[in-house]
């Protein structure tokens, strides 16, 4: 009985009211972490040139930007800091009082119902732009790169980060973050694993960004995920909860949604994706060509992530998909 003609699926989708009743996925503003850059300064606002309507912003105006989130019911800002030329240095990663931190404790003293995620990794700060410290050989050195992202995430969490996500990809080094939140009393603070990062071709504006694209020399094949790969990422989310995160991240994210599925399938961990910069700049610029419908193509994109099972998405889109949600 159940088949045509007698079945028809097209029934369920005559009209309005029929295809709302049937929705499987909807977006929520709380689906959203909003990544905001930094800059040094006062009253700034600096324009990415390949992230068209995002920029930059000295801590008085993101202070700004994070109640505007707030007020459209956005639950946590992710932050990246533009380090000045001169303190591009491994110990600027640490110091108490930089760019990152300073932004953390203005957002937690005049926002502070709202989550604040720091970024764990040294490539806004090494001279080279890799995420991490440089052995001999050139290749990013694992072991001596997790003890200073130790003493990062320690010092993020001192700010007042209420979740510290190392972006890495070192191995062991969620573990070892946790163990030194918990041995300096963070024991509150969360972690967000970038379990299953590529090395993606996906990550240029965001690079122009933080400024470190052109100090970049190589690429991050060494420690970044091979695009090939689906079975080895399961593997990294399976270590990176067994080390202790509290919810781990595919990035890409749109790329990768078959990773995103199969990681949410499997495992009890919120899983978070991470529309990036080129993802974002795929839909801008699509647009701006005039090959499609902006709006239409973003909001399909971003409930792709729902269907696939994400617990939430980083979007730069947040805040304008959010207040529109409302
Ligand atoms: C680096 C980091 C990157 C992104 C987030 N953290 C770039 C990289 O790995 O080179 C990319 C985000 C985006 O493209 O939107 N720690």
């Amino acid at each position: 009985m159940s088949q045509y003609p007698a079945l028809r699926m097209r029934r369920r989708r005559q009209a309005p009211w029929m295809r709302a009743m049937l929705t499987e996925h909807r977006l929520h503003p709380s689906d959203f972490i909003w990544p905001l850059f930094i800059c040094e300064g006062e009253g700034e606002e600096q324009p990415i040139t390949a992230l068209r309507g995002v920029s930059r912003w000295s801590i008085d105006k993101l202070v700004e930007q994070v109640k505007m989130a707030r007020d459209a019911g956005i639950p946590c800002v992710a932050l990246f800091p533009n380090t000045p030329e001169d303190k591009r240095t491994e110990d600027e990663a640490l110091n108490p009082d930089n760019l990152i931190c300073r932004a953390v404790k203005a957002i937690k003293d005049a926002v502070p119902e709202i989550g604040v995620m720091t970024d764990v990794a040294l490539d806004p700060y090494t001279p080279h732009g890799h995420d991490g410290v440089l052995a001999a050989d050139g290749s990013v050195d694992n072991d001596a790169t997790i003890a200073l992202l130790t003493q990062q995430a320690v010092v993020q969490a001192r700010a007042g980060a209420d979740i510290v996500a190392p972006s890495d990809m070192m191995d062991g080094r969620i573990g070892a973050i946790r163990n030194a939140l918990e041995e300096n009393g963070h024991t509150n603070t969360a972690i967000m694993a970038y379990a299953a990062k590529y090395a993606s071709s996906l990550y240029g504006p965001f690079r122009e960004a933080v400024g470190s694209g052109d100090r970049l020399k190589g690429d991050k094949k060494g420690y970044q995920m091979n695009p090939a790969n689906g079975d080895e990422a399961m593997a990294e989310v399976e270590l990176d909860i067994a080390e202790g995160a509290d919810f781990v991240m595919v990035k890409p994210g749109l790329l990768y949604l078959d990773v995103v599925a199969r990681v949410s399938d499997t495992f009890d961990t919120p899983v978070f994706a991470y529309m990036t910069s080129g993802e974002y700049a795929m839909i801008e610029e699509t647009a701006a060509a005039g090959a499609g419908d902006r709006d239409t193509m973003l909001m399909e994109a971003l409930t792709a992530f729902k269907r696939a099972g994400a617990t939430g998405i980083l979007s730069y889109h947040a805040l304008e998909v959010a207040r529109k949600l409302r």
